[in-house]
């Protein structure tokens, strides 16, 4: 295509798409970037050449960009099908193999899955399922929700009020009632002097025992959902021991744990999932974006037998389960989700998220030792976040205006690189396809290191 139809595309864009997180003013005096291609960890737009992207679009193509693989499936599973819906008692092949793929990945520990279109909607069917669970089994009153300062759990109406970043409730009315909302366990940022991990990790518990009491305790209070690992809301990793004791704590309440497992799941730790990572076990799990590597949208929410058992023995006698979307189990989604894991598994991708990750943590230590405004490098496998600070020693962070985050990742994008700014944290985020090479890591990391210094020089 010509330079002069993607001047005429940014126009005819201006004049007809409200664009998603974005800012009306900025795509009307600005115009829009048009990706026009990808291939492998790099990414084409239309008026600045290529980019490795560091963050696999919106932490999504783990398998890289233009697998010509999926592109077959795609068309084999259109033309034999191309849509099939799964309401009533009906079902599809590749839904049912898949669903079974995933029962396996999970080593047992999940009944069933449910299949949606995006993360977003699979929080808000988790969200509907503990009501309807706590409805079936006599306990009316047991709807309150915790969710976690900084969290980012999707933008419909559940799950934005569930989503603990302000920008993301103002205006638009939200959260829905009984949400409660938690501290964020970032030990850095909030760990008291001298306190120990371990005694950050208790009193995050003592804090959310007080929020479960303060609401009327086992009664009232029905679920909590946790990231294993923040994504938009910072990167943050759990301090040592946090899953195991907010496991006890649950327990203790009755209330059932979600993990969102939207960005952590299917390798991107190191491991199949993240609670694997960090070895606990939840009640619900929410997954999307990498069940497909973003080439079709699909979710898949995990149930356990703690509901799952409820729902077989109660849900008969309030008749059928009315939820459910269109696209839920689609059979191309579910296809592409198929050869998506294969991938995966024929090319050992997770292991070499393991071991790629951990050089590209090493290197990133080793080379922002010396910067100033780095204040810690967090993350596992191929996920990490650079934590902005103004000052080490003491521990003195940025003002908001100075919109640090955004700044290092403007600087690594001119060395180009992408990378993502998250303000509410002061945190850049690294996210990469799992297919990246070393030279393409240490290529990310350079660009990096370019930008701490141009953002040094800038702020300090
Ligand atoms: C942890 C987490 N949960 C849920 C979502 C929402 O997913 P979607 O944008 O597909 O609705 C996201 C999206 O980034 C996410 O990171």
């Amino acid at each position: 295509m010509s330079v002069e139809n993607f001047a005429e595309l940014v126009e005819i864009n201006k004049k007809t798409i409200f664009h998603p997180a974005s800012s009306i003013s900025d795509v009307h005096n600005n115009g829009t970037t048009i990706f026009t291609g990808g291939q492998g960890a790099h990414i084409d737009t239309h008026n600045d050449g290529t980019f490795l992207d560091g963050m696999a679009g919106l932490w999504c193509t783990n398998i890289g960009y233009g697998r010509k693989e999926i592109g077959q499936t795609m068309l084999e599973a259109a033309e034999t099908i191309g849509y099939s819906q799964t309401f009533v008692s009906t079902s599809n092949t590749p839904q049912i193999k898949l669903a079974e793929k995933l029962l396996e990945l999970t080593k047992g520990v999940f009944s069933r899955v449910h299949f949606g279109s995006s993360g977003s909607d699979c929080n808000d069917t988790a969200y509907k399922l503990i009501r309807y669970y706590n409805n079936l089994r006599g306990k009316p009153n047991k709807k309150k929700i915790i969710a976690r300062v900084n969290a980012y759990h999707g933008t419909t109406l559940a799950a934005a009020s569930l989503t603990g970043i302000p920008s993301f409730h103002t205006a638009f009315d939200l959260p829905i009632e009984g949400i409660l909302r938690a501290p964020k366990p970032h030990y850095y940022v909030d760990g008291k002097e001298s306190e120990t991990e371990l005694a950050f990790t208790s009193r995050m518990m003592a804090e959310y025992e007080t929020i479960i009491k303060d609401a009327g305790g086992a009664e009232y209070v029905a679920a909590f959902f946790a990231e294993p690992i923040y994504g938009a809301g910072g990167v943050i990793t759990p301090p040592t021991g946090y899953f195991q004791a907010l496991r006890k704590l649950c327990d203790k309440y009755d209330i059932l744990l979600v993990a969102d497992e939207v960005i952590t799941g299917y390798g991107r730790t190191g491991e199949w999932f993240a609670h694997q990572t960090y070895d606990f076990v939840p009640d619900l799990m929410s997954s999307a974006k990498g069940i497909t590597s973003g080439y079709f949208p699909l979710s898949a929410l995990f149930i356990g037998p703690k509901m799952w058992d409820v729902l077989v023995e109660e849900a008969d006698k309030a008749g059928s389960f009315f939820h459910g979307f269109t696209y839920g189990g689609h059979p191309t989604g579910c296809a592409v989700a198929l050869t998506n894991l294969d991938i995966i598994e024929r090319e050992n991708l997770v292991s070499k998220v393991k071991e790629d990750g951990a050089y590209m943590h090493r290197e990133l230590r080793n080379r922002l030792q010396g910067s100033q405004i780095i204040g810690e490098v967090r993350g596992i496998g191929l996920l990490a976040g650079l934590q902005l600070v103004k000052s080490q020693a003491p521990k003195l962070f940025f003002e908001r205006e100075d919109k640090a985050a955004v700044l290092l990742s403007a600087a690594v994008k001119k060395n180009k690189v992408l990378l993502r700014g998250l303000p509410t944290a002061d945190t850049v985020a690294l996210s990469p396809s799992f297919i990246i090479s070393k030279p393409e890591i240490d290529q990310m990391i350079d660009a990096i290191v370019n930008g701490v210094e141009q953002v040094e020089n800038k702020l300090l």
